[in-house]
C-alpha cells in the first residue's frame, strides 16, 4: 500500500477520465477517496472542487486531483483554499517540475483535452516526485 492519501473529484467533463485514474490508483495501491461525481449527468464543479480542496486544505487528504473539462475551473477553485497549491498539467516536465518546485498538492486535469494514457502518465509522476526544498521552500513560504 503506498501512504500518500488521496482526494479525488471530477464532474461531468471529467468523470470517465477520473475512471481511469481511480483503475491506475487501485492498480498501484493508492489509499484514495471518490467524492463523485459518479457518472456523466452534469454537475457544478465547484461543488466538487470544494469537497476535494477542503479535504486537502484541513489535512485530511495529502494531494488532491481533480478532473473537468479542461482541468481550469477546478484549478481555479482549489487555489481559493489555504495553503492549496493546485496546477493543471498538460505535460510530462511540468508535472515533475511543479512537485519539485512548487509542492504543489493538487493536481487538475482536462477530460476533454487529455489522450488516457497522457494523463495516467501526468498522474505517476506527480504522485511519485519528491518536493526539493531548500530554496523552494522559501518561496513557498512567501505564497502563504
Ligand atoms: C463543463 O462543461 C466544463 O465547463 C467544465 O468541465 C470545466 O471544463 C470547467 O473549467
Amino acid at each position: 500500500m503506498n501512504k500518500l492519501k488521496i482526494a479525488i473529484g471530477c464532474d461531468h467533463g471529467g468523470f470517465l477520465l477520473k475512471q481511469k485514474i481511480i483503475e491506475f490508483l487501485d492498480k498501484n495501491g493508492y489509499e484514495y477517496k471518490d467524492f463523485g461525481s459518479f457518472d456523466e449527468e452534469a454537475v457544478d464543479y465547484p461543488v466538487i472542487a470544494k469537497q476535494v480542496s477542503g479535504a486537502v486544505s484541513n489535512k485530511e487528504f495529502e494531494r488532491g486531483i481533480l478532473v473537468c473539462g479542461t482541468g481550469l475551473g477546478m484549478s481555479i477553485v482549489a487555489n481559493k483554499f489555504k495553503g492549496i497549491r493546485a496546477v493543471c498539467l498538460e505535460n510530462k516536465f511540468s508535472a515533475k517540475a511543479t512537485r519539485e518546485h512548487n509542492d504543489s498538492n493538487v493536481l487538475c486535469l482536462g477530460g476533454r483535452i487529455l489522450k488516457d494514457d497522457l494523463a495516467l502518465e501526468l498522474v505517476d509522476i506527480w504522485l511519485t516526485t519528491e518536493f526539493q526544498g531548500g530554496r523552494h521552500q522559501k518561496r513557498i513560504d512567501m505564497i502563504e
